[in-house]
């Protein structure tokens, strides 16, 4: 069998990739790489407030809701990404939520979105990237509209109220910058440690850490500490989920063939890696083709101007030598 899914479910693992709602039935060549590749899909964007939340009281699921459609013909799950985070708020936040409703906004929310797919989703990214390393406060929570308007409960809340709405969907807790073992890396580990510890101690309930892997070639490798990172998370029972791996090249020089080639290996090592850690049961890219990548935006984009080939498949739909390398490092699980 040749496809990522097709490796991946001899051996029991989720695969699978973030998607966009128009391009799953408006782009065919997209529509079929993704039914082909992958049994676990995530929303780059749908299923954030900022897609979901076009008013106050408005809910708008037609992108989310596609993206379950599509899902459920092809035997595909989903995860859903996210219910609170510091970015992708609506413009009609700032004014309308204030500390005295916001916990009401959040507790709605949740009950409404993760209420309406209960049952449905594989797992919910509950609270996404909560933890700063340059935060000054002593448990490292990073200023966001959520912290200021609820406090730093505001991560139980979510958690509490997920769990609520959907007692079926595993409830994750997301992040970056975790991966490799420079010093902002281990600290952050650390600092996302203590949160789940703390979580745990006081009965919150949390099934999952999510690890985005947003990988960048040129940076030290992930290795020993990541490991040890994902152990303990075993240890107190929870799972791990690669949730976001992409590998930025912006800075690696070379011809194509070269830098392909580098890239492929940093799939190979680390989804081997990671694979081979009984708690880790799921491996998602964020995005499928070059063609579509959050790392051609301006904060990331190639110093060169050059289009990054950062995914599985490059921007004809042409498998990259990162999917051959990707595919055998599913086979040693
Ligand atoms: O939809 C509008 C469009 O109507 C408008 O014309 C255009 C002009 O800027 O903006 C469009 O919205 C953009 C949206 O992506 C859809 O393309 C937003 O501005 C832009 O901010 C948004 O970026 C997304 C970003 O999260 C913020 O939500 C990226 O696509 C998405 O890849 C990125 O994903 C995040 C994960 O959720 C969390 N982890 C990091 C990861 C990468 O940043």
């Amino acid at each position: 069998p040749r496809s990522l899914r097709a490796h991946a479910e001899q051996r029991g693992l989720l695969v699978g990739c973030a998607v966009v709602p128009d391009r799953l039935t408006g782009e065919p060549p997209y529509g079929s790489v993704v039914a082909e590749q992958a049994n676990l899909l995530v929303a780059e964007n749908a299923m954030k407030w900022g897609a979901l939340r076009p008013a106050p009281g408005k809910f708008d699921f037609r992108g989310a809701d596609e993206i379950l459609a599509f899902a459920a013909g092809h035997k595909q799950k989903v995860r859903g990404h996210n219910l609170c985070w510091h970015e992708s708020i609506p413009k009609w936040f700032d004014g309308a939520v204030t500390r005295d409703n916001a916990r009401q906004f959040l507790v709605q929310h949740i009950q409404t979105v993760a209420g309406r797919y209960a049952g449905k989703l594989h797992s919910w990214d509950v609270v996404n990237e909560a933890i700063d390393t340059k935060s000054d406060r002593p448990d490292a929570l990073r200023k966001s509209p959520w912290l200021e308007l609820i406090g730093p409960d505001y991560i139980e809340l979510a958690f509490r109220t997920a769990r609520q709405a959907d007692p079926a969907a595993l409830l994750t807790y997301n992040d970056y910058g975790i991966e490799n073992d420079s010093a902002d890396n281990r600290e952050k580990r650390g600092q996302v440690l203590q949160l789940v510890r703390r979580m745990k101690d006081r009965g919150v309930p949390i099934d999952a850490v999510g690890v985005q892997s947003h990988l960048t070639v040129t940076d030290p490798a992930p290795g020993a500490g990541l490991q040890e990172f994902v152990r303990e998370l075993r240890r107190m029972g929870l799972q791990v989920f690669v949730t976001e791996l992409d590998i930025n090249e912006r800075k690696l020089e070379g011809s194509i063939a070269e830098r392909d080639a580098a890239i492929a290996k940093l799939y190979k090592d680390y989804v081997t890696m990671m694979v081979a850690e009984p708690n880790v049961s799921a491996v998602l890219t964020w995005g499928i083709t070059d063609r579509y990548t959050w790392l051609d935006g301006p904060k990331y984009a190639r110093i060169d101007g050059k289009p990054q080939r950062c995914l599985p498949f490059d921007s004809d739909y042409q498998p990259s030598p990162a999917f051959f390398a990707y595919r055998d490092a599913l086979d040693t699980r």
